[in-house]
């Protein structure tokens, strides 16, 4: 059976290889993009893929464009939604920090998949699949943090893993499925070229782990691996 999803920052990196890899084996995909002139690479995918996709745009750190994402879907059935749209932020020192740079972080990687989950609900509950994951990162790790700094990004992303924790116990008795699943690091234009993962492999493993997620599975941050990574 042919699933439909939405993936959100679906443009490059991550997203556009799952956008790749959901529509090749039939699934119907449809593609958030934050700047609708910068989805090139998407529209040539979308010409020749087997599964349709659809491009819609969706500033994820916009409460307006993601409600007018929402309603453009309309009456129709979301069975999965990837919250992948994320940015790095700032990478400066405890004395530099950009407050500024911070907020928009925060905004992007921990409340951005808070509201595609809340604006998606209804389109969510008409699917029996009801599974949200939000890409999160090991950065998001306090028991992993060794290497301090990467503020915004690190605040944004344990922040994110403990939205999923709560919406896992809010939404558990509607059925859903809400986890928060660490990609790896990946050579994508985020993780550079010296990551160890190809961006194929990493969403590959990914899909296989979402593919055999059940609702008691719910609020817990995995590694692309299968297991749990640690909080
Ligand atoms: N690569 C890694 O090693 C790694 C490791 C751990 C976690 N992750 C997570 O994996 C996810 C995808 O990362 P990636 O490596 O694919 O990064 P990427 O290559 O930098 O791509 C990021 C994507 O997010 C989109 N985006 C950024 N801000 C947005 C906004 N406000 N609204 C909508 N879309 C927005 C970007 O759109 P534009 O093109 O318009 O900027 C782009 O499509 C992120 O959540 C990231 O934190 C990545």
């Amino acid at each position: 059976m042919s699933l439909c999803w939405v993936v959100t920052g679906a443009n490059r990196g991550i997203g556009l290889e799952f956008a790749k890899q959901l529509s090749a084996r039939g699934d119907r995909v449809l593609c958030t993009v934050r700047d609708l002139k910068r989805a090139a690479a998407l529209r040539e995918l979308a010409k020749s893929a087997p599964g349709p996709i659809e491009i819609f745009g969706c500033d994820t750190a916009s409460d307006s464009g993601v409600e007018a994402f929402c309603r453009e879907l309309g009456e129709r059935p979301v069975d999965v939604l990837i919250n992948n749209a994320g940015v790095i932020g700032s990478m400066t020192s405890l004395e530099e920090l950009d407050f500024a740079d911070i907020t928009h972080t925060f905004d992007v990687n921990a409340l951005g998949p808070l509201r595609l989950t809340r604006g998606l609900l209804g389109a969510l509950e008409k699917s029996s699949t009801r599974r949200v994951v939000s890409i999160s990162s090991g950065m998001g790790s306090i028991a992993d943090n060794a290497n301090g700094g990467a503020y915004g990004y690190r605040l944004s992303k344990a922040a994110l893993n403990m939205a999923n924790r709560s919406m896992s116990v809010d939404l558990r008795e509607r059925g859903f499925t809400c986890v928060a699943l660490n990609p790896g690091w990946v050579q994508t234009d985020m993780g550079g070229s010296q990551a160890p993962l190809p961006v194929d492999r990493s969403v590959r493993s990914m899909l296989e782990l979402i593919d055999r997620l059940t609702p008691a599975d719910s609020g817990r941050f995995l590694n692309v691996t299968g297991n749990d990574f640690p909080w």
